[in-house]
C-alpha cells in the first residue's frame, strides 16, 4: 500500500507505506528539490539558497506516479518530482529520544575481549585490495582503531598507512615526530615511564582526530602499546553516575602544552563532547595536559572530580585495555577522538623506536564512504 496526502494546512504531506508513515514538510521538500535547477547533478551542490523559496510556501497537491512523487507547490505554481526510495532514505518523522545519550550507529563498544581478534591487515593487501581496504577502514570506524603489518621495518614507511586515505596533519611536532627515549626529554613520551592511557593532544583546537603509531625497532623488555576505548568508559559512568556523565559533558575543561618559546597550546573543551543530539563526538583525557580546571562552578567541582576520577580508574582496570607489542614492520591507528592509547614502561636493554603521525578522520571516513559506492556498485 502506497498512499500520500497532504495536510489540511498544506505545510506538510503524509507518505504512508509499508515501512510507516512519514510526515514531510512542505519548506523541506522545496528546499531539498533534486531537479538540475536546484542541485548540480556533477557534484549534488545546491544551487538555490533559502532565500529563492518563497516564504509562504505550501503544497497544493501530491500525485503517485510509479515510484515518484509529483509536488505541486504554491504560490510558485512548480511542480517537483521526488523518487519515494530517495524520500525513504531522508525521513525525519522518525526521531529517537534525543534525550539519551548514544553512539553513532555503527560504532561498537569494547573491552579486553577485543584482544582475541584485534582488527588488522597486511600493508600490501591493503595497497592492492579496495574491498580489504574498505573493511580495514570500517574496522576503525566502527571499533576507532586497527594495526597495520607487513611492512619492512624502514623508517618513514608510516607515510604509506596514511597515503591509503588522505594526508599527513603537520603540527610544531613535525610532519612525523619520533618516539623513543631521549635524555632530555622536552616531552613525557620520550621517556622510559609507562604512561597512562591518554588521547593525544587535546591542547589544540581542533584535536588531532587520527594518531598513527608505527614500529622500528623494540627489543626492550615490555614497552607494549595498550588501546582503551573511551566510548565504553563514558558510557559505563553514564550508566552509573548520569550526573557524573553531565559533568565531564557540560562543563569544558582546559588543556595546555607550552613545550618551548616557541609553542604556547590551550584548549578550552570538555572531556566528554556531544553532539546536538546527544551522540557522544570526542573523548579528552590526558592528565599530562590537564590545566587548572576554572569552568566548573563551585558547586559541581566536587562531583566533577568523583567522575573524572571515576574515568581515570576504568581507564586502568585491564578488563577494559588490549594490549600488543608492535614488531618493527608494525603500526597501529587509532581515532583519536575516541580511543585512548598508552605504552607500558620498559627497560633500558634493547631499543624502543616508534614513529609517530597524525591524520584526519574524515578524509578516512571519505575514502570509506566512496570504497562503500565503488564495491556496491
Ligand atoms: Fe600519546
Amino acid at each position: 500500500m502506497m498512499k500520500a496526502d497532504i495536510s489540511s494546512s498544506r505545510s506538510f504531506m503524509t507518505l504512508q507505506t509499508n515501512e510507516g508513515s512519514f510526515r514531510f514538510h512542505a519548506i523541506w521538500l522545496r528546499d531539498n528539490a533534486l531537479d538540475e535547477n536546484a542541485r548540480d547533478p556533477r557534484n549534488g551542490q545546491r544551487l538555490i539558497t533559502l532565500q529563492d523559496i518563497p516564504k509562504d510556501i505550501r503544497l497544493d497537491s501530491v500525485i503517485i506516479e510509479d515510484n515518484e512523487i509529483l509536488c505541486t507547490f504554491s504560490p510558485e505554481n512548480k511542480i517537483i518530482r521526488y523518487s519515494i526510495k530517495w524520500l525513504l532514505n531522508h525521513t525525519y518523522d522518525n526521531q529517537k529520544n534525543s534525550d539519551r545519550i548514544r553512539l553513532e550507529s555503527e560504532s561498537i563498544l569494547w573491552d579486553k575481549e577485543l584482544q582475541k581478534e584485534i582488527p588488522k591487515c597486511n600493508i600490501s593487501e591493503l595497497e592492492s585490495n579496495s574491498i580489504s581496504l574498505q573493511k580495514w577502514l570500517f574496522d576503525i570506524h566502527r571499533y576507532g582503531f586497527a594495526k597495520v603489518n607487513g611492512m619492512s621495518g624502514i623508517p618513514d614507511e608510516i607515510f604509506r598507512i596514511v597515503d591509503l586515505f588522505g594526508y599527513v596533519r603537520e603540527t610544531n611536532y613535525g610532519r612525523h615526530f619520533e618516539v623513543r627515549t631521549e635524555v632530555n626529554p622536552v616531552n613525557l613520551a620520550y621517556t622510559r615511564l609507562a604512561l597512562q592511557a591518554h588521547t593525544d593532544n587535546p591542547y589544540r583546537d581542533p584535536v588531532p582526530t587520527l594518531q598513527i603509531l608505527s614500529c622500528v625497532e623494540n627489543s626492550t623488555e615490555g614497552g607494549e602499546s595498550m588501546v582503551v576505548d573511551g566510548y565504553k568508559i563514558a558510557m559505563d559512568i553514564y550508566s552509573e553516575d548520569p550526573e557524573g556523565f553531565s559533568c565531564l559533558a557540560k562543563f569544558p575543561a582546559r588543556f595546555s602544552y607550552d613545550g618551548s618559546k616557541e609553542v604556547s597550546l590551550k584548549a578550552k573543551k570538555p572531556m566528554i563532547e556531544l553532539s546536538p543530539d546527544n551522540e557522544l563526538r570526542c573523548i579528552r583525557f590526558n592528565s599530562r595536559s590537564t590545566a587548572p580546571l576554572v569552568d566548573v562552578p563551585f558547586n559541581f567541582m566536587e562531583k566533577y572530580y568523583e567522575a573524572y576520577r571515576r574515568f581515570a580508574e576504568l581507564v586502568d582496570i585491564t578488563q577494559n585495555q588490549v594490549a600488543f607489542k608492535l614488531k618493527p614492520g608494525e603500526a597501529f591507528i587509532v581515532d583519536n577522538t575516541r580511543v585512548l592509547h598508552s605504552r607500558k614502561g620498559y627497560s633500558g636493554s634493547g631499543k624502543r623506536w616508534l614513529q609517530g603521525c597524525y591524520a584526519d578522520k574524515d578524509s578516512l571516513l571519505s575514502k570509506l564512504r566512496s570504497l562503500e559506492n565503488l564495491n556496491v556498485g
